[in-house]
């Protein structure tokens, strides 16, 4: 099957071919195609992600990043599509309300010509609603040009499946074994989910506010630091640890390490740490040394949480994803600690390119939805903001 699939959750707009080979959850897939177009740059300046302007911005990189993924698999054909005025008429319609993105794929049809695709996967939620939808309306309009179908999935379970894909030996999923922990860290997300299968998930834990990649941007944006503050933080705390800094002030809290539940909460973490600072400017020791405070304090409460969770459910796998286990820190405890605690459990991190968000995870979350002939109606395990049936 050959997947086409788009990711417009929050600030990237991305867009893959994936090539699958054989059935779900032992299939192969090889990537054909990989672009992304981040938008940090125009959100640093304001300092966080508005939906107007990511919705703005994915509706000027669509066409451009289908150009480049198309390219990269030798798949982009210069020969002007025929399109009937009625399927005109319906492409305006289908992509409307998306800030001239229809004249953009009209003015891509006039030149080029879409290869024969199978199925185009698309976020469909959890993330910013007007970012989401571009990239729904965008995958319709596609889908109609093309004649496929259009496959709505869950962005959390993208997360999940790019943990488990190898995209270094066999470019398969990891044949795990269940039950599986999932420990979902992103900007938007914050969550423990219990796998008891492929495509059954249950969340049993979450944030009660911010999420843990929010809290490292809050927290760097205390520090004077720019967004997305994550990446920031870690190379920082790295830095302290190896000079064995002491800790800029007290200890900060652990907020809900003892609580009887799988929930976390980071923003009394982040209240703690503005009160540490109490508007001093830091020098750039004194910031290392707090990005590491901040970081221990957080992954400790990751680490605790997810121990108890997997001991409650006797789990066998443990799957980490989303943006915030691209970090050092996190990934180095999750392993040494789990090695000690739970030697039989055995741990997944994504590749470092398939951490933060991307489209390739959507062409596995597509494929695993098409497996186990779900619809994205059933997987509203996580807020589902943007999961309107199509
Ligand atoms: O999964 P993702 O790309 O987007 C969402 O779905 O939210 O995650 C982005 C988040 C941001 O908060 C970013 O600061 C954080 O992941 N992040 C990191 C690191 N790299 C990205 N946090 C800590 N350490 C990192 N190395
Ligand atoms: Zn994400």
């Amino acid at each position: 099957m050959r997947i086409l699939s788009i990711e417009t959750s929050c600030d990237e707009t991305a867009i893959s071919l994936v090539q699958t080979d054989g059935e779900f959850p032992s299939a192969t897939y090889e990537i054909l195609g990989n672009a992304l177009h981040s938008q940090i740059d125009i959100h640093a300046e304001f300092g966080g992600v508005f939906p107007q302007v990511a919705k703005r911005e994915h509706a000027l990189a669509l066409v451009p990043i289908l150009i480049s993924a198309l390219s990269q698999a030798e798949l982009l054909e210069e020969v002007p599509t025929n399109l009937d005025e009625a399927s005109i008429e319906q492409l305006k319609q289908t992509l409307e309300r998306e800030d001239g993105l229809a004249s953009f794929l009209l003015d891509f049809l006039a030149k080029y010509s879409l290869p024969e695709i199978d199925m185009i996967a698309v976020t469909s939620g959890p993330g910013l609603e007007p970012a989401l939808w571009v990239g729904i309306s965008f995958a319709k309009a596609v889908a109609q040009v093309i004649g496929c179908p259009v496959a709505p999935v869950n962005h959390m379970e993208g997360h999940v499946l790019a943990s488990l894909y190898d995209v270094e030996i066999d470019n398969a999923l990891a044949p795990i074994k269940f039950p599986a922990i999932a420990l979902l860290v992103s900007g938007g997300h914050t969550e423990i989910v219990l796998m008891k299968d492929w495509g059954v998930y249950e969340k049993i834990g979450q944030t009660r506010d911010d999420a843990v990649g929010e809290a490292f941007d809050k927290v760097a944006r205390l520090m004077g630091l720019p967004y997305p503050g994550g990446p920031e933080i870690g190379r920082r705390a790295d830095i302290a640890r190896k000079a064995n800094a002491l800790p800029y002030k007290e200890v900060l809290p652990r907020p809900m390490l003892h609580s009887n539940d799988f929930d976390f909460s980071f923003s009394g973490l982040k209240t703690a740490v503005r009160y540490s600072i109490d508007g001093a400017t830091l020098t750039n020791d004194e910031k290392n040394a707090l990005a590491r405070d901040f970081e221990d304090a957080a992954i400790e409460v990751l680490l605790k949480k997810t121990q108890k969770a997997i001991d409650h459910y006797d789990a066998q796998t443990l799957i980490i994803g989303g943006g915030v286990s691209a970090n050092n820190y996190l990934r180095q405890t999750f392993t040494e600690s789990l090695l000690g605690s739970h030697p039989h459990v055995e741990i997944y991190l994504p590749h470092r390119n398939l951490s933060t968000d991307n489209s390739v995870m959507i062409a596995l979350a597509g494929h695993a939805q098409l497996a186990t002939a779900r619809s994205a109606g059933a997987i509203q395990f996580i807020s589902a903001s943007g999961n309107r049936s199509l």
